[in-house]
């Protein structure tokens, strides 16, 4: 079974346990909704990639850790697309969980999917209590404060925000806990890996931030311009278009450079390098080139 396939049915796994006789049945179509079709499944490909270089000694758990982690990457953007957040009105290229079922199964729906996040990794990790552990602390670390998800939306409440601050929460976090939870399922010192998803996940918003200055909706399936109009923090305000697309190499670079020692360490590299490059919009990545 390839990677893809994992993912998919880890998540159908858990999904199916929100489900059955006696469910709401609107909220159980708003989970699915925010979870089917997916979108680029990056952060768990990540985990999977990581795992694989490290030997995947535990598989099941490997692939739990990447379904926990892409139902808080979905659970995100049920919540950040909420009128009281980003107010989007489309996500990969559907109505946003709440224009298709309201805001009160939207709040409801990114809540039910956080807690099958930490439950995936919970019942994934009996007969390996230990790893268990650390893994529902690398994810609980990704999703909360100080510096997870819920500390990066709060700085939008703040008066004055880092760029680097934000988007590292905001984004980087949960790439770190892509890393770390998949060496860690293969049964290696997890946070060795660290860096490398907190780079890459920092240079993914980067090319998010070019992608909301530069790209078109329908390319994104998502609305555009929403960083200015909103007044958010953005790579490309700061930095401006040149500015961004540097710094997004530098972090690329660092993220790869900083692979630790594996049995797949070059091929990882390389598969980090060469996805990282088809992340810019096609407009940057050539005048930029
Ligand atoms: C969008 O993430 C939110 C950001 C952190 C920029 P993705 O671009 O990974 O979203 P999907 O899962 O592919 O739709
Ligand atoms: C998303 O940041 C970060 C989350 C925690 C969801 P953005 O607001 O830039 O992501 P998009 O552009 O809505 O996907
Ligand atoms: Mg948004
Ligand atoms: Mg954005």
């Amino acid at each position: 079974m390839d990677a893809a396939e994992r993912i998919e049915r880890a998540l159908e796994g858990a999904l199916a346990r929100t489900g059955g006789v006696g469910a709401p049945p609107k909220l159980v179509a708003a989970l699915r909704h925010a979870v089917f079709p997916g979108g680029a499944r990056i952060r768990p490909q990540l985990a999977l990639a990581v795992a694989a270089a490290c030997g995947d000694r535990n598989p099941a758990l490997a692939d739990a850790a990447a379904a926990s982690i892409e139902l808080l990457h979905c659970a995100s953007l049920v919540h950040d697309d909420l009128p009281c957040f980003d107010d989007a009105q489309t996500r990969r290229g559907k109505p946003s969980v709440h224009r298709a079922f309201g805001e009160p199964l939207a709040v409801l729906a990114g809540d039910g999917l956080i807690v099958l996040a930490f439950e995936t990794v919970a019942l994934a990790g009996a007969h390996k209590p230990a790893l268990m552990r650390t893994l529902v602390g690398v994810v609980a670390r990704a999703a909360g404060a100080p510096n997870g998800i819920v500390a990066g939306q709060a700085w939008e409440s703040e008066p004055e925000i880092s760029l680097a601050a934000y988007q590292q929460a905001k984004t980087g976090a949960l790439f770190a806990a892509a890393t770390v939870a998949g060496a860690t399922a293969a049964g290696v010192p997890g946070e060795a890996w660290r860096m490398v998803g907190e780079r890459l996940g920092e240079a993914f918003q980067v090319a998010d931030d070019l992608l909301d200055a530069f790209a078109t909706a329908e390319a994104a399936g998502k609305p555009v311009g929403r960083d200015a109009a909103l007044g958010r923090p953005n790579a490309v305000q700061l930095l401006g278009a040149r500015g961004a697309r540097e710094h997004f190499d530098e972090l690329v670079a660092e993220s790869v450079a900083s692979v630790p020692d594996c049995p797949g360490r070059d091929p990882l590299r390389a598969a980090i390098a060469a996805r990282a490059a088809g992340l810019l919009p096609k407009e940057v990545a050539l005048s930029a080139a």
